[in-house]
């Protein structure tokens, strides 16, 4: 196993981008359901408090991701066809655009956000930015569940190349 891609398989770091950051993902929708469907409960207590920092992480890890996948992108597995790359384009996409179009509004608020204790942005007085609001709203929620629908259709074709004798050799390895 080498730490870059190769033609037939992704190397360590790729596989741990993967895996992480859908054991993330995953957390991040847990949060996001549990707002959604079950406000003012236990659950959603217990969740939503992580939603904006995880969110703030998974756009941070992302973006390493893209850079990791150019970095590579001579030697990386080609996609099993043109869904398949086109899907992945899209899952990175919206990897993007669902954090920011929250980061955007947060910032419109006019109030100053930190995670951790860090310091994101600071507030500012006066009034709130009506454009930069509309945008998380508009748009945040919705690319977060065409997200998670790519998603689910990403790990449906993915267990279905898998016991696919036609396709096992040719997909390109990121399992083991
Ligand atoms: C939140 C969950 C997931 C996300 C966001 C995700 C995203 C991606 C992306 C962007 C790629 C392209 C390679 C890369 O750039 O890293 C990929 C490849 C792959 N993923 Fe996932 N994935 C998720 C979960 C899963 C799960 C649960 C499975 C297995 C059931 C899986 C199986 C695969 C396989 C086999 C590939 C290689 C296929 C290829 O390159 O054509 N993924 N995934
Ligand atoms: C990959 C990262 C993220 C994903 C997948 C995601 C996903 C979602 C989804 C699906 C919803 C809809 C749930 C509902 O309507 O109650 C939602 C709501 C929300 N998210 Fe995120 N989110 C992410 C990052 C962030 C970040 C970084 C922030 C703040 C800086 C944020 C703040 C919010 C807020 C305030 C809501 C409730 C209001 C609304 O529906 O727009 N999210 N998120």
């Amino acid at each position: 196993m080498t730490i870059k891609d190769s033609p037939k398989r992704y190397g360590t770091i790729s596989r741990v981008f993967h895996w992480t950051m859908a054991l993330l993902i995953l957390w991040q929708f847990l949060s996001a359901g549990a707002h959604y469907f079950l406000e003012d409960t236990a659950i959603e207590s217990f969740f939503w408090p992580t939603h904006k920092p995880l969110g703030v992480v998974l756009l941070a890890m992302d973006f390493l991701r893209l850079l990791w996948a150019i970095i590579n992108l001579s030697t990386r597995p080609h996609s099993i066809n043109l869904l398949a790359k086109l899907g992945h384009l899209s899952i990175y996409f919206l990897l993007l655009a669902t954090p920011i179009t929250a980061m955007i509004r947060q910032y419109g608020s006019g109030r100053s956000f930190d995670i951790f204790g860090a310091p994101i942005f600071p507030g500012f007085d006066g009034d709130r930015i009506q454009w930069m609001l509309d945008i998380g709203s508009d748009f945040h929620g919705e690319a977060g569940w065409v997200l998670l629908l790519l998603i689910v259709g990403h790990i449906f074709m993915a267990i279905r190349s898998k016991k696919n004798p036609a396709k096992i050799n040719v997909m390109p390895r990121i399992w083991k």
